[in-house]
């Protein structure tokens, strides 16, 4: 199969596009709109037996590991731990019989996932698999393959599989919510219907395409970039500056912004964007005032939030990026578009190798 770059500049941005297809399709094999239920495939073990859940995954894969922690937890009430795969066997974690083991991968080869999921298989762990190579070495050795149909990816830097993997790890948190007899049917049939609308607001937030690449060019002068955000949106403010580090060069680091206060705010001044990933929901308020004590120390905030959460910020707010208004379960499949747009711009403003950034691999298959 022939795999050109469309009429895109990029294989990157070729990506980015296609997610509102590639995630209707990964949804697709979930979701059961008739019976308003989301189902996962065929598996010999019980679900409900399930008492602890330990997720493991490298790069962007790892943060789809932290918002799944966040999901698990809230819906099926089952406690998570997430690791990150090059530390995971050499800590000598807790093996338990009633644990489910879950790994993410795109490729299905990160040497360290890899070694992580044979690690929790030589300890009797029960073991399931978000990837999206069916043919790859993890793929053929999890107990329950939970495939996503991203497509080949070409860019190194994940795009597409990402959102991809939060579509299933909604699917599977929403499967073992059931399971443990946490979730009424009502309450499925309202996770059915709001993930059903993902492909389109993903579409609506593509169209700020133009309006984001309008103020890469200032954000590409920055030394360094703070992104921040608050539960689920804190894995993406670490997604948004993995992404800005891997392909414009850009030192930029994630943090919950509960946390600014403890460090990070010594390093604002009038040189350091600062990228707020914040819908409007219950603790928008605490997040504003977050954002207002870097504006006060002169912060160059970009609010990327819904237009109830832009007029609330008010008009000191120096840009935003409004996205469509959605329940906050998806808002993390449809915020990872503007971060993963402002990434690709900063990148092609600075003339880097978008496709092909420096130092990095697609696949790690070395420890
Ligand atoms: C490499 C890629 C990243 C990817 C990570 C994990 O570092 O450059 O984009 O997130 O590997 O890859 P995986 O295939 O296991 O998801």
């Amino acid at each position: 199969q022939l795999i050109d770059k469309g009429n895109h500049r990029h294989f990157m941005l070729k990506e980015i596009h296609e997610q509102p297809v590639v995630v209707a399709q990964t949804l697709q094999s979930y979701l059961r709109p008739l019976e308003a239920q989301v189902a996962l495939p065929d598996m010999e073990f019980d679900l409900a037996a399930i008492e602890r859940v330990a997720i493991i995954a490298c790069g962007t894969s790892s943060y789809v590991a932290m918002i799944g922690k966040y999901w698990i937890e809230q819906f099926a009430r089952v406690p998570v731990e997430v690791d990150v795969a090059s530390e995971y066997r050499y800590r000598d974690p807790v093996l338990t019989p009633n644990m489910l083991g879950l790994v993410i991968s795109q490729s299905g080869e990160t040497a360290d996932t890899l070694a992580a999921l044979r690690h929790l298989k030589v300890g009797g762990v029960t073991t399931a698999g978000i990837i999206n190579v069916p043919t790859s070495s993890m793929a053929r050795e999890v107990d329950l393959l939970l495939p996503t149909h991203a497509g080949p990816e070409i860019g190194v830097a994940s795009t597409k599989a990402f959102t991809c993997q939060l579509a299933v790890m909604a699917a599977l948190a929403t499967n073992l919510a059931r399971a443990k007899g946490k979730l009424s049917p009502e309450e499925e049939r309202e996770i059915v219907r709001h993930l059903a609308e993902v492909p389109e607001a993903m579409s609506d937030a593509l169209s700020r395409d133009e309006h984001i690449a309008g103020m890469a060019p200032r954000i590409a002068q920055a030394r360094d970039v703070l992104y921040l955000g608050r539960g689920p949106d804190y894995p993406m403010a670490l997604e948004g500056a993995l992404k800005l580090k891997e392909i414009s060069y850009i030192h930029a680091e994630g943090y919950a912004s509960g946390e600014m206060k403890h460090g990070p705010i010594a390093l604002i001044d009038d040189a350091v964007p600062l990228i707020v990933i914040a819908p409007s929901g219950p603790l928008f308020d605490k997040t504003v005032s977050n954002m207002h004590e870097a504006e006060a120390r002169g912060a160059q905030v970009v609010l990327i939030s819904d237009a109830d959460g832009i007029a609330q910020a008010g008009e000191n707010t120096i840009a935003t990026i409004e996205m469509p208004k959605v329940h906050p379960l998806i808002a993390p499949l449809v915020y990872a578009v503007p971060v993963q747009l402002l990434a690709y711009h900063v990148a092609v403003a600075k003339g880097t190798d978008v496709d092909q950034p420096r130092n990095l691999a697609k696949s790690v298959t070395v420890e």
